[in-house]
């Protein structure tokens, strides 16, 4: 069987990886319209972090693993396709904020219909809306050469970025949704003999096509409602002197819980969550279910509440200014384990601080420093992309970028913060030195010990890292 994927990106690039590892009696083809994509990944130094690719993209590569901008090619040779492109949220025209952008879902669709001259089993791996595969189906259809048939199938991603190599190693489950026919249970049966390379059969579970593209949808909307759920008390926990660790220890323990996704923090990013459920509000307010709409709106809106509430946290612990303070953001990524900023937390807090004036010294150990000045000056966060430039500096240390600084912010849960010299990092800062773990990584007792003072997510401190630098013991 020979496969063709279209879109060389976080899902593409991983998932053709394992595939190919997993089936070697399978060629799999993955194509990018950006040359500059396929160049890295057919390279050493591959366009994304994940820990555990690039070992599996050495043992497959130019074996059965290929990497082309050839598309017309790929696509022709293929029994079966997936489209793997991005399906950002529109920026303008109908739906603008919302509903998701399927301009390159279509393209990838016109491109397979001009092209195809055989029969294709097109398989939908982007999230898309419901009733997306339908539309594809009719492009295919529309422009379909005689003697040519089409199979659709979604099969929606579930790998979660930092961790997505042991993620499709060991899904869950596979989902694939077909056509009710004979001929789509057919086509559901040569993806599904796919997976059974390497997951066991009982996990792969197959839908009707409407009900897998919602469930992709579900399942993140579920996931990031968690997160704004413990974050909402994590609010509570701060104005009542509960701790959110032990509410979420506590209410996790119930097995119909569960203590996954329980991390308050300050606030969930990345390229899915909000998109999705955005996507899922629009699907909503389009079917008349205003109440469902508005139900799942709060879950952004929570997680919006909750990145203004830290950096207005911060501000405030400041004294109330930060104007020209040095500020040292530790982490911009928006999870460990990824350089991917894609809707990251850090973005609101670095905006939020340099609109009230501040210098920031940031560091990140995967995030490419252009990345990080790409969003810092993006038109959405400031008008003043000279400014930001004057005042962000991008460190390879960390030890660099705590020097001289007023306070220190982790905004990413890197492992290798956890364990820094932070006596050392005490003795390099202002006074009095500020710590705001945006992640609840630290040991927040020992920072205190040394000096700091600490803020974090979920628990309020009494403010002993300030009276011991003004010389004053508290009793505990
Ligand atoms: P991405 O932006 O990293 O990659 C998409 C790639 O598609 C880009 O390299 C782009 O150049 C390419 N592309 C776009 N149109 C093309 C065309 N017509 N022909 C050839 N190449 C084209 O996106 P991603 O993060 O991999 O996400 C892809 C899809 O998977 C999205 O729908 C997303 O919602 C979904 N998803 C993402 C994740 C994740 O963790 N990132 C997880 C599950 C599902
Ligand atoms: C998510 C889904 O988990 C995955 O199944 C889907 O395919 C794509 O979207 P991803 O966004 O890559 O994956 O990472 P995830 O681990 O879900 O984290 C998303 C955000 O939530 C991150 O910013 C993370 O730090 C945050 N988070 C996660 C919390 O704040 N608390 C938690 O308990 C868990």
């Amino acid at each position: 069987m020979k496969v063709c994927c279209i879109g060389a990106g976080y899902v593409g690039g991983p998932t053709c990886a394992v595939m190919a590892l997993k089936c070697p009696d399978i060629v799999i083809t993955l194509v990018d319209k950006s040359s500059e994509r396929i160049a890295q990944w057919n390279s050493d130094k591959l366009p994304i972090y994940e820990p555990g690719l690039d070992e599996v993209v050495k043992k497959c590569r130019n074996v059965n693993l290929f990497f082309s901008t050839d598309i017309e090619t790929a696509i022709k040779d293929a029994d079966l396709i997936f489209i793997s492109v991005n399906t950002p949220t529109k920026i303008s025209g109908n739906g603008k904020g919302r509903a998701a952008d399927l301009k390159y879902v279509e393209s990838a669709a016109r491109m397979i219909a001009e092209i195809a001259q055989s029969n294709k089993i097109v398989v939908e791996k982007s999230t898309v809306p419901v009733r997306a595969a339908e539309s594809i189906m009719h492009i295919l259809r529309a422009n379909q050469k005689p003697g040519i048939h089409y199979d659709i199938l979604s099969n929606p991603e579930f790998l979660a970025e930092g961790t997505a190599i042991n993620d499709l190693l060991n899904a869950d489950r596979v989902l694939i949704g077909g056509e009710e026919t004979p001929e789509g249970h057919q086509a559901v049966e040569k993806l599904s003999w796919i997976y059974e390379h390497w997951i066991p059969k009982k996990h792969i579970l197959t839908t009707n096509t409407w009900s897998s593209e919602l469930s992709k949808l579900a399942a993140n909307a579920f996931l990031a409602q968690r997160i704004s759920s413990i974050n909402s008390l994590s609010a509570v926990c701060e104005a009542t002197g509960a701790d959110v660790s032990e509410v979420a220890r506590a209410v996790g323990l119930d097995s119909r819980i569960g203590s996954k996704f329980l991390q308050a923090s300050v606030g969930f990013g990345g390229s899915c969550f909000q998109k999705d459920i955005l996507n899922l509000i629009y699907i909503c307010e389009n079917l008349n279910l205003p109440e469902v709409a508005a139900y799942w709106q709060q879950v952004i809106d929570m997680n919006d509440y909750q990145k203004r509430r830290f950096s207005q946290k911060i501000i405030e612990s400041l004294f109330n200014t930060v104007s020209d303070k040095r500020i040292a953001i530790l982490g911009f990524a928006f999870k460990k384990n990824t350089g991917d900023t894609r809707e990251t937390a850090a973005i609101t807090v670095c905006q939020t601080l340099l609109e009230e004036g501040a210098k920031l010294d940031i560091y990140d150990p995967k995030v490419e420093p252009e990345q990080i000045i790409d969003d810092l000056t993006h038109p959405s966060v400031t008008e003043s992309p000279e400014n930001v430039k004057k005042a962000v500096q991008i460190h390879s240390d960390p030890y660099s970028a705590v020097r001289s600084t007023h306070a220190l912010v982790v905004c990413t849960e890197w492992d290798e913060f956890v364990d820094l010299d932070y006596t050392r990092i005490y003795q390099s800062m202002m006074k009095p030195a500020y710590i705001f773990d945006g992640r609840k990584i630290l040991d927040h007792e020992r920072l205190q010990q040394i000096g700091f003072h600490v803020q974090t997510i979920g628990k309020k401190y009494q403010r002993t890292g300030l009276l011991r630098s003004w010389g004053i013991v508290p009793q505990l």
